[in-house]
């Protein structure tokens, strides 16, 4: 970052002494002001919930322009990207920086490949669940696992250390998720097949069994792609954040990245796309487009607590461009699948079309984002809805390690901690039972 020629002055109305503070420069994007002497020089904090106006850290790594509807990974448009270049091409490119070349792209290939087999004894922590637990809660929970088993040879302070955590986690996520899905429907456990796509390897381990040979649709292993591809990374969102936040303190990468996957599973962020098909299917089941308006009516009527899931942005207030290039492979899925006509599909695209014509979502910005077409394509593959979170988690695994080892690559990072506006109550003393 470069310090700006323009500064800001802080000046205060009850004749405190003004406060000057440097800003700085990125290279595209919002500039910054630097409060961190601000507490020093004036004894306040900044207040903001939800962090709207805040910035936690520089990133190279990603960049959205929301007025635009614009999403760059290392500088690359994510269309470019979603149609020239595979998923391991983007994890090689958001870990370091670069597209590979082809021996570079042979060299990652086989390193992930090399490294998607999980320990014998993870299939036993899927014991300890009933056989319904939520895959989230499982992959919570295996994920964290895996710290267990490299808890005492990784030190994030070693970049090979570091380099090794993300290569496991990127190979090993695919393993988990099929687990996850397998032990919920009593199939046995599939091994990885190291001749296949990444992709193609997840497909098997999801849907092949030991009964025969599983033959790979190679739409929808480019499907899987793009969905993966589409999902992994947006700069400092809320499970990002939760990730550098947890890494800050020094924990294992494996724990951290467990944190992410919790965070993720809230329907406010990740855990949208499977609200979102849930939604569809509601109204689907009362009665599909000719229920589209009186549902918008209860999402407009603020009483009502419902939202139109997978619209609306924190940062886009424009189309989400992944949300195009999803809607896209939704309909060569769906295509070629045969499934044309799905209710679902045409539901979503009768939802979106009164949406944005519609005066409530225009005023307030509010557009289809990743998550309200992303169910609809997964549900045409055959992944059932609870395991949508999943996949997002999967996708957003190489994100989250990108993200994390920038930061811990960072000489000037500290352990994040937060202050905050007391509101509670002033010193008191502590009364006799009898008085109390
Ligand atoms: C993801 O941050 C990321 O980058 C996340 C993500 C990623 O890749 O990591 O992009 C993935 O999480 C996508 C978002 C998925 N979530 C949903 O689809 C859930 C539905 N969307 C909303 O909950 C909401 O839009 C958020 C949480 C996504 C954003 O919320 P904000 O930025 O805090 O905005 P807000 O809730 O203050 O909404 C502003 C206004 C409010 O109305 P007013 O108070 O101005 O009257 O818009 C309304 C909201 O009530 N609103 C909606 C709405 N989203 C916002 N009204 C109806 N339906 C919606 N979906």
């Amino acid at each position: 970052m470069k310090l700006a020629d323009n500064k800001a002055t802080l000046s205060f109305s009850n004749g405190s002494p003004s406060v000057e503070m440097p800003v700085y420069q990125g290279n595209i994007g919002p500039d910054v002001i630097d409060i961190r002497k601000l507490y020093a020089q004036t004894g306040m904090f900044t207040y903001d919930p939800g962090f709207l106006s805040t910035a936690s850290c520089q990133s190279g790594i990603t960049y959205i322009d929301g007025d635009k509807g614009e999403l760059l990974y290392r500088g690359y448009p994510i269309e470019q990207l979603a149609t020239n270049v595979d998923y391991l091409d983007t994890c090689h490119l958001l870990l370091k920086g670069e597209l590979p070349n082809k021996t570079e792209q042979v060299a990652f290939h086989k390193l992930v490949t090399n490294h998607t087999m999980v320990n014998e004894q993870m299939q036993f922590f899927l014991r300890g669940f009933r056989r319904d637990a939520h895959p989230m809660a499982v992959l919570t929970g295996l994920v964290g696992a895996l710290s267990a088993f490299y808890h005492d040879s990784t030190d994030i302070n070693n970049p090979e250390h570091r380099e090794i955590a993300a290569i496991r986690l990127i190979a090993k996520m695919p393993t988990l998720v099929a687990m996850a899905y397998k032990y919920g429907v009593g199939q046995p456990f599939m091994y990885p097949q190291n001749d296949l796509s990444y992709s193609g390897n997840f497909l098997r381990m999801m849907f092949g069994t030991p009964c025969e040979e599983y033959k790979v649709n190679p739409v929808i292993e480019r499907a899987m792609d793009r969905i993966f591809i589409l999902h992994a990374d947006h700069e400092q969102n809320a499970s990002t954040s939760t990730v550098r936040l947890c890494g800050s303190s020094g924990t294992n990468p494996f724990a951290a990245i467990a944190a992410g996957v919790a965070c993720l599973w809230g329907p406010a962020h990740g855990g949208a796309n499977e609200a979102c098909l849930n939604m569809l299917e509601d109204i689907q089941r009362q009665g599909g487009v000719s229920k589209v308006g009186q549902f918008m009516e209860q999402v407009k009527d603020k009483n009502s607590g419902v939202k139109l899931m997978g619209f609306g942005h924190r940062v886009y207030k424009n189309y989400d461009p992944r949300a195009k290039l999803m809607q896209e492979t939704c309909n060569e899925v769906l295509e070629a699948l045969g499934l044309e006509n799905d209710p679902l599909f045409k539901l979503a695209k009768q939802l979106e079309k009164i949406a944005l014509e519609d005066d409530y979502f225009v005023q307030r910005k509010l557009y289809p984002n990743v998550d309200f077409y992303s169910g609809i394509v997964q549900r045409a593959i055959g992944i059932p809805v609870n395991l949508f979170t999943g996949i997002f988690a999967l996708a957003r695994t190489v994100g989250w390690i990108a993200q994390l080892n920038e930061m811990i690559g960072d000489p000037e990072y500290k352990i994040g901690r937060p202050r905050q506006l007391f509101t509670g109550s002033v010193k008191r003393d502590v009364k006799p039972l009898d008085q109390r």
